[in-house]
């Protein structure tokens, strides 16, 4: 593990950390190596429920570093596809600590994560057609997806940077919060998640993440989840926690 991405665990929860604040935690080839690295020892380690991602300094990340591009020739069997594809693959929840520049991929890393905090100074871009380049990430499917056409099409086709209120709107934020306060808020949200039983939070994710289908298929699908849970050691704690009038404690299970 290369000192370019810090880790950190707080109970349940992995802080996996850009770490290269001179340079904004623009991203390098080792860096997305690193991440899915990271990222995918937290997935199978059973004590990691949650995952958090966040920078050092001031920033998320101001994206690829412009450098670096100059010598990836491929994406697919690059370690930023590699990246991607681990991030977008993730069964646990991801919650994002987003502040200063959230750029390039720092913005479409953002639309494979589940929660996502940020704070008032956060300057956001998908700056790829004043690149030259496309959206990457998948970001021409689900910024449309979640921010309605002519919404993504101003985001991705003028490429002009924006601030946390507008991504609120668009909904690639779930809230702001003063600056300095986007992590402790991140974490307060990720702690609440570990408290969750896990297995229900991965089948909703998976739920959430599926494609579109038709909807008498997608009630048979939650259907068939549902009964499996509902012979479920969670849901026996939470009816039993219930009638004691006591908290629910997952933790053992
Ligand atoms: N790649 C490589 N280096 C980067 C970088 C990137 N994406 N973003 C910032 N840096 C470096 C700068 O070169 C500078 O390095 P230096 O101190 O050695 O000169 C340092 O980080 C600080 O950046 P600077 O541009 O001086 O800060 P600023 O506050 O004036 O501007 C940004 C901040 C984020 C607006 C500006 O750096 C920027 O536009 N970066 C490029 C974003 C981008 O296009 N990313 C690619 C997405 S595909």
């Amino acid at each position: 593990m290369t000192d370019l991405i810090l880790l950190q665990r707080e109970g349940a929860v992995q802080t996996v950390r850009m770490n290269r604040p001179d340079k904004k935690n623009a991203l390098t080839q080792a860096m997305y190596g690193a991440l899915a690295d990271a990222l995918t020892a937290g997935e199978a380690d059973d004590a990691v429920a949650v995952h958090v991602l966040a920078g050092t300094g001031d920033d998320f990340t101001a994206g690829n570093d412009l450098n670096d591009f100059l010598s990836v020739r491929s994406l697919t069997g690059s370690e930023v596809g590699r990246f991607l594809d681990v991030l977008a693959g993730l069964t646990k929840p991801v919650v994002a600590a987003v502040k200063g520049a959230a750029i390039g991929v720092g913005s479409t890393m953002l639309l494979h994560c589940d929660l996502v905090i940020a704070s008032t100074g956060t300057r956001f871009q998908f700056p790829f057609v004043n690149l030259g380049l496309v959206p990457e990430a998948a970001s021409s499917l689900l910024l449309p997806r979640l921010a309605g056409y002519q919404r993504a099409a101003e985001l991705l086709l003028l490429g002009e940077p924006f601030d946390a209120a507008k991504a609120r709107e668009a909904g690639l934020v779930n809230c702001v919060v003063p600056a300095g306060e986007e992590e402790a808020q991140a974490m307060v949200l990720a702690q609440r998640l570990a408290l969750r039983p896990r297995q229900a939070l991965r089948n909703t994710k998976a739920l959430l993440k599926a494609e579109s289908e038709p909807v008498a298929d997608r009630i048979a699908r939650e259907a068939r989840l549902f009964e499996a849970a509902l012979t479920s050691p969670e849901l026996k704690e939470a009816v039993a926690a219930f009638l004691e009038r006591r908290p629910a404690d997952f933790s053992r299970l």
